[in-house]
């Protein structure tokens, strides 16, 4: 293992999840905020092209980090050719997860246009669930009881989170407002028109009152790439364990077809595009959360290199709670007692699934694999 390896004397297993945690709960406030203060005066950024910006910073950060590890600019080139020019099958074998995870990039945009960061965060924890499922499925691992009831558990908490949003409508957001986290209770009807027709990915436009939210399609958009974080993480590791390769080139095949994907992405926006340019909308805080969209994908890769999935679910699920009292103070969000009690019960049986299972009296643990 990597346990022994560190940066100017820290862990690179302590410090790249502590990074990762602190990531991820400003991710998706910067993002939400980014989504719902709109100024009147401009459009709202492509997500789209934010995803694709933030596939290119990562490639070319992967790239400067094969330079900085390698020392010599020719020998950088030599391993860009060998392992990854001359090996075009093995960036074939990374369209499945890296067209999963500009799809599910795209879909954050979605569903942080939609749901409040905090409702978000804690349904996003189904990805532990979905995850577990798909190494069943595809890695053959072995659940214990333990760990199948933690699961449950999860389910229970996401569903406490949800009923905060049953029965809410769609509803227009207002700048500065506290109405925008408070939904009316008239439920769903007529909130999912035809604004979808022109509408950007993430991006429902009511004319006269700014975006719409429609916690429905947040749900929708948060669900999908639950599954598909699950699916893609499952396959890319099973593509890891198949062959020895550098984390890094893994990535920068990973990267290559990842910017191909958001490319094509962004022929969904293609009209905005050529309207109002690629660049339509941003602000310095666009560029800051490509900037953080970008880092957490690098955190992922070394955090499952250097730690493990299960230390990665804890991370982001301890995230949770810091972007729960950001949102407090920053968003107004008002979460009710079923929100509270869901994200206590997502915490704790986030604990009982990451918990060794040998700390359970009298349980035999199966064996792996
Ligand atoms: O684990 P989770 O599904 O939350 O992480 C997915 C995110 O990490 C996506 O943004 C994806 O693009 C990124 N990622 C990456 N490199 C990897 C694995 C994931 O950039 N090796």
């Amino acid at each position: 293992r990597h346990d022994g390896a560190t940066f100017m004397g820290v862990s690179m297993k302590h410090l790249s999840l502590l990074i990762l945690l602190l990531q991820n709960s400003t991710l998706v406030l910067m993002m939400r905020y980014s989504r719902v203060n709109v100024d009147p005066d401009q459009p709202m950024y492509l997500a789209s092209t934010a995803v694709f910006f933030a596939e290119l910073i990562k490639l070319l950060a992967c790239v400067f980090v094969l330079a900085y590890k390698t020392k010599s600019i020719p020998r950088t080139l030599y391993i860009l050719r060998k392992d990854i020019i001359d090996q075009p099958q093995e960036i074939l074998k990374m369209l499945v997860p890296s067209g999963l995870y500009a799809l599910q990039n795209n879909l954050l945009y979605v569903a942080l246009s939609n749901l409040e960061a905090a409702t978000f965060q804690v349904t996003y924890q189904m990805k532990i669930l979905s995850t577990a499922v798909f190494s069943v499925m595809m890695l053959n691992r072995r659940l214990t009881r333990q760990k199948w009831f933690a699961l449950c558990l999860l389910m229970v908490g996401v569903t406490l989170v949800q009923l905060q949003n049953v029965g809410s409508k769609a509803s227009p957001v207002v700048a500065d407002s506290k109405e925008e986290e408070e939904f009316s209770s008239e439920g769903l009807e007529g909130s999912m028109g035809d604004e979808l027709g022109d509408a950007s990915l993430g991006d429902l436009v009511d004319e006269e009152s700014g975006p719409v939210q429609n916690p429905f399609i947040g749900l929708v958009a948060v669900l999908t790439s639950c599954v598909s974080s699950g699916f893609a993480g499952c396959y890319f590791e099973k593509i890891l364990k198949g062959a020895e390769a550098d984390m890094w080139v893994r990535n920068i095949q990973l990267g290559l077809s990842g910017a191909l994907f958001s490319f094509l992405a962004m022929f969904y926006d293609r009209q905005r595009i050529f309207e109002g340019g690629i660049f339509q909308g941003y602000t310095a805080m666009t560029w800051i959360v490509v900037a953080n969209q970008a880092l957490g994908g690098l955190l992922v890769a070394i955090v499952v290199k250097y730690a493990d999935n299960i230390l990665k679910g804890f991370a982001t699920s301890l995230s949770i709670i810091i972007s729960g009292i950001i949102s407090v103070y920053f968003f107004d969000f008002e979460p009710s007692l079923q929100f509270q009690l869901g994200t206590l019960v997502v915490i704790c049986s986030t604990y009982l699934y990451g918990r060794p299972d040998s700390a359970v009296p009298g349980f035999i643990r199966p064996t792996k694999k």
